[in-house]
C-alpha cells in the first residue's frame, strides 16, 4: 500500500509547501541492498576507556583477517569494518554514525562529556544517520549513582530518538553484567542498528544476555547452511520474511493454509525453498513441521512464529468465536509446535525461535483486547520458552511491529490509517521487509546472546515503550 503522502512531501512544490506549513515530512528510509556499505560517511566514537577503544578498533579496522600468505580455503576473519571513524567531533563534518559507548558511566555527570559531543553533531547528521547508545542496564545491586547513571541512558536515548530527523535512528545496546562489548551479539547487534536493516527500528534498547553465539564468515549470508521454516509465508510479513531469510542464506520452508496454497507455491519458488500447506492450529503441526523440514531438507535450524489473525471488536461484543479463534491462531498453536519441536530431540543445533508479537500486545489497542491477549502471550511465551533452549545453545526472541504497510493494515479505514502512520518518530508506516531483517538478525548465529527478548520495530511509536 503506497503512503501518498509521504511521496507528496517529499518531491517538489508540496515539498515546500509541507514545510511552510509545518506539517510532518517523513523521511524516504534506505533500506538493506547486498553489497551496500555499512555507512555512507564518517562515525563518531565517543567515551572513554578501554570499552570505547574496543568499539573504535572494530569500526576502523580493515576487514579480511590475518595478512596473507593465506590458505585459499580459510574463513574470512572479521577483524574490522574498514569505516572511518573519529574518537572526537570534528567540525564540518557530516558524521553517518555516532556510538556513545556508556558501560563505564557511574554517575549521572558521567554522561555530560559524552552527549553534548555527539550534541554538537546532530544538526548537521547525514539522511538515515545513526545513533548507538552501549551501556549497562540498572540493576537492584547497583549503587544509587550508578543505577542512576545507567537508568539515564535509557531516558536519554529514548528522547534523542523523537529529536532526530531525516530517517535518523536512535537506538541502544544494554549489556548483561559480564558481557563484554566483543560478545558476537553487541558486535552483531551494533552492526545491525548501524545498518540500513534496522530502517524501522527506532528508540529501543536491546538487552544483550550473554556472550554466546557465533559472527559469521559472511555478513551477507549469515543463516548460511540454515533451514527456517516461516508460517504464514504466502503473503505480506511472512512472505517477506521468506524473502530475506533466503536472501540471508536460509533454505526456507514456506507454511500457509491450503486456501493460499498457490500464493505460498509462488512464494517457495520465489526463495527457491519448498511449500508445506497446514494450518497451524493442527494438533499435529509440529510433527509434520519437523517431517518436511527433516525429508526435504534434513536438519531444522529456525522457526518463524508469523501466521496471525485479527478479529476486532470491543470486550462488550465479543463473541466466543472472534475471541477463541485469534488465541488458536496466534498463540496457542505456537505453543503447541514449540513443545513439539522441544520434545523431538531434533531442534538441538543452536535452534532459534522468533515470533511476531505486536505493539498492540505491549501497549494495547482499543478493539484488540482478543489479539493483544494474543501478542501479549507471545512476549511471555518467548521469555519462559528461551531458557528452554539455552542448554543447547538455543534463543526464542519475539519482534513486535507497530504500523507495517500490509493488507493487514489496509483494512484500516482511511482516515484512521493516515493518523496511525504519522503516530510514531519516523512518522510513516513500516514495511513488511523491515520487521524481516530484525527477525533475520535474530534468527542468525550471532543473535545466540539475545535471550527471551521482544525488540519492537514501530519507528518509536508514541503508545508504549
Ligand atoms: P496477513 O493477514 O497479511 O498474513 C497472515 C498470513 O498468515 C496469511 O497468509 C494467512 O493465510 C496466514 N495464516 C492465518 N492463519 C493461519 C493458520 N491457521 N495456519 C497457517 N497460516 C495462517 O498478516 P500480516 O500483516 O502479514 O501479519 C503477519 C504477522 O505480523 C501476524 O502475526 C500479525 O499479527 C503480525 N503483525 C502485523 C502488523 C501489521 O501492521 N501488519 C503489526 C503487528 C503485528
Amino acid at each position: 500500500m503506497t503512503d501518498t503522502y509521504l511521496e507528496l512531501v517529499n518531491s517538489g512544490f508540496t515539498k515546500k509547501l509541507a514545510k511552510q506549513l509545518g506539517l510532518p515530512r517523513p523521511a524516504r528510509l534506505r533500506r538493506h541492498q547486498p553489497g551496500q556499505p555499512l555507512l555512507d560517511g564518517p562515525a563518531l566514537v565517543l567515551g572513554t576507556g578501554p570499552d570505547a577503544d574496543a568499539v573504535a578498533t572494530l569500526l576502523s579496522s580493515p576487514a579480511g583477517g590475518p595478512a596473507d600468505p593465506r590458505p585459499d580455503d580459510a574463513p574470512v576473519v572479521l577483524d574490522g569494518w574498514d569505516l572511518e571513524v573519529h574518537r572526537h567531533p570534528a567540525p564540518d563534518v557530516r558524521y553517518a554514525a555516532v556510538v556513545l559507548v556508556l558501560t563505564g558511566v557511574e554517575h549521572p555527570d558521567d554522561l555530560t562529556q559524552p552527549v553534548l559531543a555527539a550534541a554538537s553533531t546532530l544538526k548537521s547528521l547525514r539522511s538515515g544517520a545513526r545513533v548507538v547508545t552501549i551501556s549497562r542496564p540498572a540493576l537492584e545491586t547497583d549503587a544509587p549513582a550508578v543505577a542512576a547513571a545507567r537508568q539515564g541512558v535509557d531516558g536519554f536515548l529514548r528522547s534523542l530518538a523523537k529529536e532526530l530527523r531525516g530517517g535518523a535512528t536512535g537506538n541502544g545496546l544494554a549489556l548483561a553484567a559480564d558481557v563484554p562489548v566483543s560478545a558476537p551479539s553487541v558486535v552483531a547487534g551494533l552492526r545491525f542498528f548501524l545498518s540500513t536493516r534496522s530502517a524501522f527500528v527506532d528508540g529501543q534498547l536491546l538487552e544483550v544476555d550473554s556472550d554466546a553465539g557465533e559472527l559469521p564468515t559472511d555478513w551477507e549470508k549469515p543463516l548460511a547452511g540454515k533451514v527456517a521454516v516461516v508460517t504464514g509465508a504466502a503473503r505480506g510479513i511472512g512472505a517477506a520474511i521468506a524473502e530475506v531469510l533466503a536472501r540471508d542464506g536460509a533454505t526456507v520452508v514456506a507454511v500457509d493454509v491450503p486456501a493460499a496454497g498457490e500464493q505460498l507455491a509462488a512464494v517457495a519458488n520465489r526463495v527457491k525453498g519448498t511449500a508445506l500447506q497446514l494450518d497451524v492450529t493442527a494438533d499435529d503441526a509440529g510433527e509434520r513441521i519437523l517431517e518436511h523440514a527433516r525429508t526435504r531438507h534434513g536438519r531444522l535450524d529456525v522457526v518463524v512464529h508469523n501466521a496471525g489473525i485479527t478479529r476486532d471488536k470491543l470486550l462488550a461484543n465479543m463473541s466466543d468465536d472472534k475471541w477463541s479463534s485469534v488465541l488458536a491462531v496466534n498463540i496457542a498453536a505456537q505453543l503447541r509446535i514449540n513443545e513439539a519441536l522441544l520434545t523431538s530431540g531434533d531442534f538441538v543445533d543452536a535452534p532459534r525461535i522468533v515470533a511476531l508479537a505486536s505493539t498492540s500486545g505491549i501497549a494495547g489497542n482499543r478493539g484488540q483486547t482478543n489479539y493483544a491477549a494474543s501478542k501479549g502471550g507471545v512476549v511471555g511465551m518467548v521469555r519462559a520458552t528461551a531458557p528452554l533452549l539455552t542448554p543447547f545453545g538455543g534463543t526464542a526472541n519475539a519482534v513486535a511491529p507497530g504500523f507495517i504497510e500490509t493488507d493487514m493494515t489496509a483494512r484500516i479505514p482511511a482516515v484512521t490509517r493516515q493518523v496511525a502512520r504519522r503516530l510514531n518518530s519516523l512518522q510513516q508506516g513500516g514495511l513488511p521487509v523491515d520487521v524481516a531483517e530484525t527477525i533475520a538478525f535474530l534468527a542468525s548465529p550471532a543473535a545466540g546472546g539475545i535471550v527471551g527478548r521482544t525488540l519492537r520495530v514501530c519507528g518509536q511509536n508514541m503508545v508504549g515503550r
